[in-house]
């Protein structure tokens, strides 16, 4: 099998209007810290509502400066899922807090809210909820804990631009949601993540906190040694974002509801070429909410995913697992979560598969994909 022929689980869709955006930059005066970064934030809170973004390095920056900017630090305990991307939870030991994981609810792969209200103690300061696959997680229920226990809501919504909420579109709804454009991801700049909030306060916060923890605004200035002065006021990072990456961005935002629609004809196709299988267990979709199919993960019923997975790789199908519950790695068990179980969590990850999904996959790749798990 040539490599051509390899069908990955996802990939970036870029064409010829990408590529001029990012040379038009290349010619431009500015390679960072230019007008595409603003342009690029305003377009995603349009798109998503919300009232403010900043954009960063990468989806795990978004997520460290968001549980900074939320105020976590030593002591406080945040409670994420299991089942995600590693960075979900690192973001919260970046800050010298504890993740505390809470089991999944078996339908919908999300964290459940009732294992959420389990966890809580008197440390416990934010709920991480993720987005898996980009299928919204049960948000009225977590924002209900979380005003009952005085608790912030941080949404990564890595896999989730574009999914919607009951009607409103995951990035203005809790008190700060973060972005990843990793080439995987809805739209993608490479490397690239962004948070959402509505509030100036932490908006002002996570300015700070992407580039050292300087301001050049006078206006924010605590003194003023003269024309050349910007000032550090608390401790940040170089976490910025590039123009040509925000260019990509930009150009890439506007094909972000043509990338979905196609994602959610291609999951509905799997969806019903699995639809009577018995041994298959197909993505559920929560009422009121719109995936942005960022993953489509399928349930095999008879413990034999391990050779499932080792024969479509050899067909050059690129399935995938997501996720290794966080506290199963190594670095977790021996830092304090040796004895952690999900049950439903390590349930899940001992059957669930992820097809190939993206944009660009051809009907003809799709049908190959659907046909040889069928045969298997
Ligand atoms: C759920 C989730 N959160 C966070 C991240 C981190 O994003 P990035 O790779 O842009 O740092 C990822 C990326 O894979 C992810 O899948």
């Amino acid at each position: 099998m040539s490599e051509k022929d390899y069908i990955p689980y996802g990939k970036q869709s870029i064409d010829e209007t990408d590529i001029q955006a990012v040379l038009d930059v290349l010619h431009s005066d500015y390679l960072t810290t230019g007008p595409k970064i603003e342009e690029f934030e305003q377009l995603v809170a349009d798109y998503t509502g919300a009232r403010y973004a900043v954009a960063v390095s990468n989806g795990t920056a978004a997520l460290h400066i968001a549980c900074l900017a939320a105020g976590i630090g030593p002591g406080d305990e945040v409670i994420t899922t299991p089942i995600t991307f590693a960075a979900s939870a690192n973001c919260v030991l970046y800050c010298g807090a504890v993740p505390v994981f809470a089991d999944i609810d078996a339908r919908t792969y999300n964290i459940d809210p009732q294992e959420i209200r389990k966890k809580i103690t008197s440390r416990t300061k934010a709920i991480l909820p993720v987005h898996l696959a980009g299928q919204p997680c049960d948000l009225d229920e977590i924002h209900r804990i979380a005003k009952e226990h005085h608790l912030i809501v941080i949404e990564d919504g890595a896999h989730a631009l574009g999914a919607e909420y009951k009607g409103k579109k995951i990035g203005s709804l809790s008190d700060m949601t973060t972005f990843s454009f990793h080439p995987v991801k809805p739209i993608t700049t490479g490397e690239g993540g962004m948070v959402m909030t509505n509030d100036e306060t932490l908006y002002r916060k996570l300015l700070l906190l992407r580039s050292h923890g300087i301001t050049r605004k006078e206006e924010q200035f605590f003194q003023n040694d003269g024309p050349w002065y910007y000032e550090q006021q608390l401790l940040g990072y170089n976490y910025r974002i590039t123009d040509i990456q925000c260019a990509l961005g930009i150009s890439q935002l506007k094909k972000l509801d043509v990338f979905l629609a196609r994602r959610r004809t291609l999951a509905a196709n799997y969806q019903q070429a699995f639809a009577d299988r018995t041994d298959l267990v197909t993505p559920y979709q929560m009422e009121g909410t719109q995936s942005g199919w960022h993953l489509y993960i399928l349930k095999l019923l008879q413990n034999d995913r391990k050779e499932i997975f080792i024969k479509l790789r050899e067909k050059g199908i690129g399935v995938n697992v997501h996720y290794i519950p966080v506290y199963l790695h190594p670095y977790y068990r021996t830092h304090g979560y040796a004895n952690v179980c999900c049950e439903k969590a390590e349930t899940l990850y001992k059957t669930m598969l992820s097809l190939p999904l993206y944009p660009s996959l051809s009907d003809e790749q799709q049908e190959k994909v659907i046909e040889c798990v069928k045969d298997l």
